[in-house]
């Protein structure tokens, strides 16, 4: 069983095509949000709805579904909030219905073992921010049952070992904030787990971006993640 495992694809589709059309996997589980942030959200909850097999509820995911308006004018909040709109334009009621209906986690199991799939972190499933810091996780794994968390959120790819148990976090797909720009997903297979990267056509996600009616410098901070692997590395080209 090769299982590919991915998180927070934010409707970046030439890069979750460059990870599935490299990697062939009996299953996927992906751990949310697949909207806003780039232009292709549709495509990308088309292609979760089809082929994977779990799939959480992300922050994004839920604030598209449930029509919350963004705030904030700086930093992501600013590029989330000015891209909603397009994902509200272009998802039929089907689409949103999905979203809202998607579970915040879910325990799956793998050769008769739990395993627990959440987008942030048992405490607050869609939106706490935990990077991999052992001792904080150690608190947040105590009371499962399972010996193996999957999460994303934090866009930071790990495998972290905290006690007898592991929690993995495959990274992002389709918006890097580590530095790397390449697409970030994990495969799990024969009890390995593996995290892996691999480069896709951010030109083409620069071209889509740049065609939108989006603000310009929107646009221009969007491209800029894109090509550095998140908004510090960004900025620091931006602002020199
Ligand atoms: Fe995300």
């Amino acid at each position: 069983m090769r299982i590919l495992v991915i998180a927070d694809i934010h409707g970046n589709w030439p890069a979750l095509e460059a990870i599935v059309s490299k990697e062939s996997f009996d299953c996927c589980w992906c751990l949310g949000d697949l909207v806003d942030y780039g232009p292709f959200g549709a495509e990308c909850v088309d292609w979760a709805r089809e082929h994977c097999t779990y799939v959480v509820r992300g922050n994004h995911d839920h604030a598209v579904a449930q029509f919350v308006n963004g705030r904030g004018e700086d930093g992501y909040r600013y590029l989330a909030r000015v891209t909603r709109e397009l994902m509200w334009q272009q998802l039929s009621g089907d689409q949103i219905r999905y979203l809202a209906r998607l579970p915040v986690s879910l325990d799956v199991t793998l050769n008769q073992r739990i395993v627990h799939l959440y987008h942030a972190t048992p405490r607050d499933a869609m939106d706490e921010y935990l990077g991999p810091d052992e001792q904080t996780w150690q608190e947040r794994v105590s009371a499962l049952r399972g010996q193996l968390l999957c999460v994303g959120h934090t866009h930071l790819p790990f495998l972290l070992r905290v006690g007898e148990r592991m929690v993995l976090n495959p990274g992002s797909v389709g918006q890097p904030r580590d530095g790397d720009p390449r697409a970030s997903y994990a495969i799990i297979e024969d009890g390995r787990i593996e995290l892996h990267r691999v480069e896709y056509r951010v030109d083409l996600m620069v071209d889509a971006i740049r065609a939108t009616d989006w603000p310009e410098r929107a646009k221009e901070w969007l491209a800029a993640v894109l090509q550095h692997g998140g908004l510090r590395p960004a900025l620091s080209q931006l602002r020199p």
